[in-house]
């Protein structure tokens, strides 16, 4: 099939190079230029395990196309998919901006039947004003169909979240356009739900904020634990052998953070009030996820004291591993509190710091070329996102590099009682302190 995809971002980008790989003839669309110049070349702009190859490969066989001309992109697609940001406004609610200047320039190029398909992540009834703003502006008597198509992917492993989904969700009121739709999905193998449009924008703010209210209670269970003497882990692998309950997202940590759930968590927040069904549960979620920050620095503080001119470092920046992403990372979020405070910190981070880097706070931070290089002379040493190869490092050439041997493990990525048998002292989240041995 034919399709288009305009906005070249994330989701855009993933889903036109995943539908490419399925067989489509794909033309991706987005109005910066540079980007567009780059993605011809096979490269792309974001680091996401395994795409850069299934671009490469499909720019080479012509499958993938790439332009910044959104009539050329009504003409070739029978089905048109729009993936622009919709980004977070002051208070909570959605900046459909974009999305709506793309409607009205999709509809001034409709020339013949179209399925048009909204992947942003919207608040519910976004469908019905994209139906309503394309009939205003199209030429009379062209047909089309609005049909919403919500995107589940993670960051990190974007790819295989496309090319094997646990469910395709497909929202559209008319037969052809869902018959269009089946035949797009027809390569991949994924039960395939079909619902109205509004309760498939439904379906993606209900999916992200229960996932987020995964992780809030896990964390506010970890503030027990501690309050307790009680190990989180343990709890959470007792609670996630239920299978009613599963283990997944029962990780406690520093919270969540991302481009996505703050802000769906938000704007779900903004529509429900908006409907008049105030979600308050949504409320408390977000709560106790600043709260996680809030404790953790008051535990560094508790056994550092003032924070200004101490050492600290910090292993990892991104919002979580395998993405070089760090919008709304907490990662960052921590960062800030500490050289707020005076602290003089050093981080790494295997993929983030170029990213970094284009943040005000990286002007005040050293960034070291290894974990180890961080730590070198540190009162303290952070883990803030779980990395992986944060959890190989020499613990015995780690407690040399330190000056003062005390890890703060904001992701409980060491093993409980591993760091303490080197000599250090270890705090996690909901697991107590475990000090070094005397
Ligand atoms: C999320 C959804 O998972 C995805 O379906 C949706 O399409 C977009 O939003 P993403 O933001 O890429 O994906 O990351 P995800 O893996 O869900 O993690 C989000 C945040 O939650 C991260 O900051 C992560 O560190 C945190 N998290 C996740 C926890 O703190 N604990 C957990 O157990 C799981």
């Amino acid at each position: 099939m034919k399709l288009t995809i305009i906005g070249s971002g994330y989701v855009g980008l993933t889903t036109g190079a995943c539908f490419a790989e399925a067989g489509h003839h794909v033309l991706c669309v987005d109005n910066d230029e540079r980007k567009v110049k780059t993605l011809l070349a096979g490269k792309i702009p974001i680091y996401e395990p395994g795409l850069e190859p299934v671009v490469r490969k499909n720019v080479a066989s012509k499958r993938l196309q790439f332009s910044t001309n959104t009539e050329e992109g009504v003409a070739h697609g029978e089905v048109v998919f729009i993936a622009v940001p919709t980004p977070p406004q002051a208070d909570g609610s959605v900046d459909l901006s974009f999305l709506e200047k793309v409607a009205r320039e999709i509809a001034v190029c409709l020339d013949s039947y179209r399925v048009i398909v909204d992947k942003s992540t919207v608040p519910v009834k976004t469908g019905e004003r994209v139906a309503q703003t394309i009939r205003r502006y199209a030429k009379p008597g062209v047909e089309f169909d609005i049909v919403s198509n919500p995107e589940f992917l993670r960051e990190g492993s974007a790819v295989d979240d496309l090319m094997n989904p646990d469910r395709i969700v497909i929202g559209g009121n008319s037969d052809r356009a869902l018959a269009l739709m089946q035949k797009v999905y027809e390569p991949f193998v994924a039960p395939v739900l079909v619902t109205d449009i509004n309760s498939a924008e439904l379906i993606k703010h209900a999916a992200n904020s229960f996932l987020a209210l995964k992780i809030s209670y896990i964390n506010a269970i970890s503030e027990i634990c501690e309050a307790a003497g009680a190990d989180v882990e343990k709890v959470a692998e007792g609670i996630g052998m239920d299978k009613r309950i599963g283990r997944s997202f029962l990780n406690a940590g520093l919270g969540y953070g991302g481009s996505c759930f703050p802000k769906d968590i938000a704007a779900f927040i903004a529509i429900a009030e908006q409907l008049g069904s105030p979600f308050t549960l949504l409320k408390e979620v977000e709560k106790i996820n600043a709260r996680q920050l809030t404790r953790f620095m008051d535990s560094i503080r508790e056994a550092l004291w003032l924070l200004k001119e101490k050492k600290i470092a910090v292993w990892g920046i991104s919002f979580k591993p395998n993405t070089d992403d760090v919008r709304s990372s907490v990662a960052v979020n921590l960062i800030e509190a500490l050289v707020k405070e005076g602290a003089d910190v050093s981080a790494y981070d295997p993929k983030a710091m170029d990213k970094f880097r284009e943040l005000p706070v990286s002007k005040k931070v050293k960034l070291a070329d290894s974990p180890l290089a961080a730590a070198e002379g540190a009162e303290a040493l952070i883990i803030a996102t779980e990395w992986p190869e944060f959890a190989s490092i020499d613990l015995a050439d780690l407690h040399k590099a330190m000056r003062t041997p005390m890890i703060f493990d904001g992701r409980n990525l060491l093993e409980s009682g591993a760091a303490q048998t080197y000599g250090f002292t270890y705090r996690g989240i909901g697991r107590g302190v475990l000090p070094a041995p005397a």
